[in-house]
């Protein structure tokens, strides 16, 4: 009997590709049973259709026709960090379409010692093609760059461009920085990307070792900031001294958002958004979106970006990070938003629920 179970498990085992083996109980985090899924339930561990944990920390969701791109770190161990990117029709059921700038895509002058963190993903129409902007990192978080990457399909290959910071006036860095900010220009670290309705797109980063929130118009390819830089023309500094990090903007009825969060690294603490009239500034802090229990920490976790909810003005999920030590198996937090008459906006915890939710707007 022994004997049979054994083969059993030898034949199903060598059956596996080397990706269904990615997920799983070589992690500890054996795959479910896969039920199609109708609801978001905060902080439980949220499967793709293949049963394996989502990885996409840190991450953000194009939208292309009626499909949902979800880009985020894959931080399988030992794959390196990764961008994964999910597909999904309904926003609660996510395929898994491909790593689409793995690892090994880094150039090989900066790749050993190199991560990746908050990749994001934003469609060229001009170019026809897909743009992904990420923090690019190193052991003890001086290298702060930001890389650039192009696909043409929404799940890839993307190719490498270029890295950079974006900004590299002096603003007065000293020369002992220990990020060298005034060799190299400003850090570029927690990020986010944004396209206006007039088309053009921007990156909002915090800079200045994440004292301050840096705002750069992108070029017509989306590749590069637009030149020449003008400070207050074609970018600007924000939030200027309060450290705040992990920039998550959005729009509303002519009005920008931006939620972001405090400076504790992996550790959470207290949400804040500001709005503008002008997408460079002035940006007023309005105080922390989140109510009732655990609201001080985000309700545990970190602000990645805000989805607005097609079709449904006013309405968006707020999607967030539960990290974890081993950052893996870190859990996201998505939750609804609805923007009030007078533009403002709550967050507050719920168990599980669905898109309905939009429905009972007032
Ligand atoms: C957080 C940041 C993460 C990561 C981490 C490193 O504050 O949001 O993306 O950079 O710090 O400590």
């Amino acid at each position: 009997m022994k004997l049979i179970t054994c083969l059993i498990i030898f034949i199903a085992t060598i059956g596996q590709t080397v990706d269904e083996q990615r997920s799983g109980t070589v992690l500890g985090n054996p795959r479910t049973e896969q039920t199609k899924r109708d609801r978001f339930v905060p902080g439980e561990l949220w499967p793709d259709t293949d049963g394996n944990p989502i990885q996409a920390h840190g991450g953000g969701i194009l939208i292309r026709g009626d499909t949902f791109y979800w880009y985020g770190e894959d931080r399988t161990p030992g794959a390196g960090t990764g961008v994964s990117c999910y597909s999904s029709k309904d926003l609660y059921n996510w395929k898994h379409e491909a790593v689409a700038l793995p690892h090994s895509a880094l150039p090989s002058d900066i790749r050993g010692g190199t991560f990746i963190e908050r990749p994001k993903v934003i469609y060229n129409p001009r170019s026809g093609r897909y743009v992904m902007w990420m923090h690019l990192e190193q052991i003890g978080y001086r290298f702060a760059r930001a890389g650039i990457a192009v696909g043409d399909k929404p799940e890839g290959p993307f190719t490498f461009l270029n890295y950079m910071r974006p900004v590299q006036d002096d603003i007065g860095y000293k020369v002992a920085d220990f990020c060298r900010q005034k060799e190299f220009g400003g850090t570029y670290r927690d990020m986010n990307l944004f396209v206006d309705d007039d088309g053009r797109a921007y990156t909002f980063y915090a800079s200045e070792d994440n004292a301050t929130m840096y705002i750069v118009r992108l070029n017509d390819e989306f590749t590069a900031p637009e030149t020449p830089m003008i400070e207050n023309k074609t970018w600007a500094r924000v939030l200027v001294g309060k450290s705040r990090e992990a920039p998550a903007p959005f729009k509303f009825k002519n009005r920008y958002y931006l939620i972001t969060s405090g400076c504790t690294g992996w550790r959470p603490n207290a949400a804040d958004y500001a709005v503008a009239d002008n997408i460079l500034g002035p940006w007023e802090s309005k105080g922390n979106p989140c109510i009732g229990e655990d609201a001080e920490l985000t309700f545990h976790s970190q602000g990645t970006c805000v989805l607005p909810v097609p079709g449904k003005a006013g309405c968006y999920i707020f999607m967030a990070d539960r990290w974890t030590p081993s950052l893996y198996d870190s859990r996201y937090i998505w939750l609804p938003m609805i923007i009030n008459s007078e533009g403002e906006f709550t967050i507050k915890w719920l168990d599980s629920w669905d898109l309905s939710y939009f429905n009972r707007r007032q």
